[in-house]
């Protein structure tokens, strides 16, 4: 899957998670691209083929990018813009006090491209941008460099990148989505991606504006059918009926689908809680209240504050109780804690006196940095022994696979709230465990 013809000169502003999977994604399909970060040290990792986060198939593609040289990186930005015909723009865009996304780095990566670019060039809006964002985009360019503002061209081309999943998301994307004025930014970005769309991808192209609603628009909907399942797995709990059914009857419809309905202790992630907010804060700006919104997020709180609930009922008090939290990323194949649900429930555990150990196959470092009072084990089973109640943040895998006698054996109370609704009733139940499902009624077992 390669480029046909002339390869195109590709300059990506920021290296976090999306910047760097669009430079290895684009330098494997044949392109030349300079990634850009302002952390000199972190651009000697990535020289040295060294991931700075966890993303399967990312250093393959890393090492590929780096040996063919169609890939290298730079923290001189001047290096990343002159002789680019695409810069991306994706630094992040995090929230402000208020809610709204902070734009402060996409303004200086518009005015450095602005300032170094020396021909005509295609300026991409990779980060999730308020609507409206082109046209200041434009504006900043125009004041920056009078001369050259007329050969930069302004494309709106969200991600649509899961953790874990990003590269196969970015190598074969169900969608390329692309918002231009001028036919020069859709055909540019045609050609950038033409192995993608020979591959079967479909490309939708709109206006600026369009696009960079639409994205907003998917990240709110997927986390509304989330906050939705769980909104009904409180019903549940109180009915005695199974929100697990419930999801399977919603989902055998064709117009409603099955994914995104699993119930549990909510979304996390860098996406969905902050872009959920700003995209309030958009709707209000442009006249509209839009208070569903809101919800979902008020929804999302309540699922964790359910787990907490439950953990009172199986332990009465926490204070001076050891309690194992299983799973610290946002979710699975990730090492990203941002937002993680876990964590919002370990600190309300700690700050109420609980003795929390935490457990994860690969985010501990990133759970300590965040959480330092937070202790993590190096085993499920550490985490455990001893601990009065396990609580199932993440649907790992390893997790799912743990043997229920030792759980048993190890802990001082056999009691698991599942968070994720990872494991059977029936055989929990069997095993000889206390276990509060979600949305589910609990199995209680005489100790
Ligand atoms: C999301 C979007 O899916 C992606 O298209 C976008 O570009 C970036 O944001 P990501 O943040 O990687 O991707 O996570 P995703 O897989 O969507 O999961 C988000 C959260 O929702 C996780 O915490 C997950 O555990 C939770 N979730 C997901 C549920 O609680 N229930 C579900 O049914 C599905």
């Amino acid at each position: 899957m390669k480029v046909e013809g002339q390869a195109t000169m590709v300059g990506v502003i920021g290296t976090g998670h999306v910047g760097l999977v669009t430079c290895v994604s684009l330098a494997e399909i044949g392109h030349r691209v300079i990634g850009y970060d302002q952390d000199p040290e972190k651009i000697s990792q990535l020289r040295s083929g060294s991931a700075p986060f966890h993303e399967p198939g990312l250093r393959e593609l890393l090492a590929r990018g780096l040996a063919s040289q169609r890939l290298s990186f730079t923290d001189d930005v001047a290096d990343c813009v002159r002789g680019a015909k695409v810069v991306f723009i994706c630094v992040g865009t995090p929230p402000r006090a208020g809610g709204e996304a902070n734009l402060v780095a996409v303004e200086r990566a518009v005015r450095d491209i602005a300032r170094h670019a020396d021909g005509p060039c295609v300026i991409v809006e990779k980060s999730t941008v308020p609507t409206g964002t082109a046209a200041r985009v434009k504006a900043t360019m125009q004041r920056e460099n009078p001369e050259r503002a007329a050969e930069l061209v302004v494309v709106s081309n969200p991600e649509f990148l899961r953790e874990g999943q990003a590269i196969q998301d970015a190598m074969r994307p169900e969608r390329i989505l692309i918002g231009a004025e001028s036919a020069a930014g859709f055909e540019t970005m045609r050609r950038l991606y033409g192995p993608l769309i020979a591959n079967g991808s479909q490309v939708f192209e709109f206006d600026v504006s369009t696009a960079e609603l639409a994205k907003y628009a998917c990240n709110a909907f997927l986390a509304l059918k989330i906050s939705f399942i769980n909104a009904l797995a409180r019903i549940c709990e109180q009915a005695q009926a199974d929100v697990v059914a419930i999801a399977e009857v919603m989902g055998s419809d064709p117009r409603i689908g099955r994914a995104f309905l699993d119930a549990g202790i909510g979304y996390g992630g860098s996406c969905f809680p902050k872009d959920l907010q700003a995209f309030d804060r958009v709707a209000r700006r442009l006249g509209y209240e839009f208070p569903l919104l809101r919800e979902v997020a008020r929804i999302n709180d309540e699922a964790v504050e359910a787990i907490a609930r439950k953990i009172n009922d199986a332990l009465w008090n926490f204070e001076g109780k050891r309690i194992a939290l299983l799973g610290l990323a946002f979710k699975p194949g990730t090492d990203d804690i941002r937002f993680s649900p876990a964590l919002v429930l370990a600190s309300k555990l700690v700050s109420e006196g609980a003795h929390v150990v935490g457990y994860d196959p690969i985010a501990e470092h990133n759970a300590k940095a965040e959480m330092p009072q937070l202790e993590v084990a190096s085993s499920a089973l550490d985490a455990l022994a001893g601990a009065s109640c396990a609580v199932v943040c993440t649907d790992w895998d390893e997790i799912k696979q743990l043997d229920l006698s030792e759980v048993r054996k190890v802990m001082a109370e056999a009691v698991v709230v599942d968070g994720r609704n990872i494991f059977d009733p029936d055989v929990m139940q069997a095993a000889g465990i206390t276990y509060y499902p979600t949305g589910r009624p609990p199995r209680r077992v005489s100790p």
